[in-house]
Parts: structure tokens; sequence; C-alpha cells
């Protein structure tokens, strides 16, 4: 006789309701692709918001650099988004026109604000990605998704360096960095976590 042993799921502190870790079903694979897609499309827009307003200062490059990765991102996930027919995220045009508005706004702050807003942001994403990394490796679909794990790896990483630059780069010299920091990640939270869904 064998028994199955079900460890409960502690959800994480900043979990909202509905968010669970277990095992990942194709249901799961066609809301985590929905939800990156519309993550990368948030962040382009913002980096483009920035770069709208900070085009002619010392940042503008690294700037550029760092929205032409996220375009990258945004096409694997457009291209997987039609390989296999996921529906896309209503709130599409919600996405770029949010993250507009806080790459726009937090360069009107200034570049270290728009730096801090950068780090914010990456660090819900990666942390974001290694859950989906993690799910993954808990998949009860057969298959083992290797290419769309080192995919997410692969982002994930570049989404680390966008951080790692933003520290480099004043991001926590700004005033009120906690306070810009706590709304720009409780913000992106609330849009992975409506991503999913809608
Ligand atoms: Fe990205
Ligand atoms: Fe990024």
């Amino acid at each position: 006789m064998t028994f199955a042993y079900h460890m409960p799921h502690r959800p994480r502190p900043d979990s909202l309701p509905g968010d669970r870790a277990g095992p990942a079903d194709a249901g799961d694979i066609a809301s985590m692709i929905r939800v990156d897609q519309a993550g990368e499309l948030g962040a382009k827009a913002i980096y483009a918001g920035q770069m709208a307003v900070l085009k002619d200062q010392p940042s503008a490059p690294l700037l550029a650099e760092m929205e032409a990765q996220e375009a990258e991102h945004l096409a694997t996930f457009d291209q997987l988004v039609a390989d296999r027919g996921v529906r896309p995220s209503a709130l599409s045009p919600l996405w770029r026109a949010a993250g507009h508005a806080i790459g726009a706004g937090s360069a009107l702050l200034g570049e270290r604000a728009a730096m801090a807003t950068t780090v914010a942001v990456e660090e819900v994403i990666e942390g974001h990605y290694l859950e989906q990394l993690d799910a993954l490796g808990r998949l009860k679909t057969g298959g083992d998704e290797a290419e769309l794990r080192a995919t997410i790896a692969e982002f994930r990483a570049d989404e680390l360096k966008h951080r790692d630059v933003a520290l480099e780069n004043g991001a926590k010299d700004v005033p009120a960095y906690q306070i810009l920091s706590r709304s720009v990640k409780a913000g992106t939270r609330l849009a992975i976590w409506l991503a999913k869904r809608i």
C-alpha cells in the first residue's frame, strides 16, 4: 500500500487569493504563457515610457538596451501564444497603458526614480519566473517543457541583470525609495495576479 503525502503549502506572505503552488497542468501552462506575455508587454512599455522622458539623459542608452531586451522577451511569448493557441490577456491594452504611465511617471521624478522602479519591477518579475520554474519542475502533463523552462530561465537572468543595472545607476539614492519600491511592487504583483486570470 502506498500513501501519498501532501505537504500543506503555506502561502507566501505576499501571495494573493487563489495563488497556489501545486503541480502544474496544461491549464497552468497556458496561464503562465498568458501572464508572461502580458508582463513582457508591460515591461517593454515601462522602458518605452522612461525613454520618452529621458531620451536625452545619460541613462538613455541603458534604457534603450533594456527596452530592446524586453521586446525580444515579448516576441518570444507572442510566438508561444500563437503556437499554442493561448488566449492572450484581455487586459493587454491596460498593461501597455499602465506600463507606459509607470515608466513615464517614474522618469518624470528623475533618472534615479526610474531606476528604483526598474529594481522593484524586475525583482517581482524574477521571483515570478522563479515560481514558474519551480511549478514546471512539478509537471503532471507528461512532457518536461524543457524548452519553456530554458526560455524562462534565460529571461529571468536578463531581468536580474536589469535589476543590477538599475542598482548600479542610483536606484537606492532616490528619496522615498521604500515607498516607491513598495508601491511599484504591489502594483506589479496585482497585475500578475490579474493577467493570470483575465
Ligand atoms: Fe523581460
Ligand atoms: Fe526586464
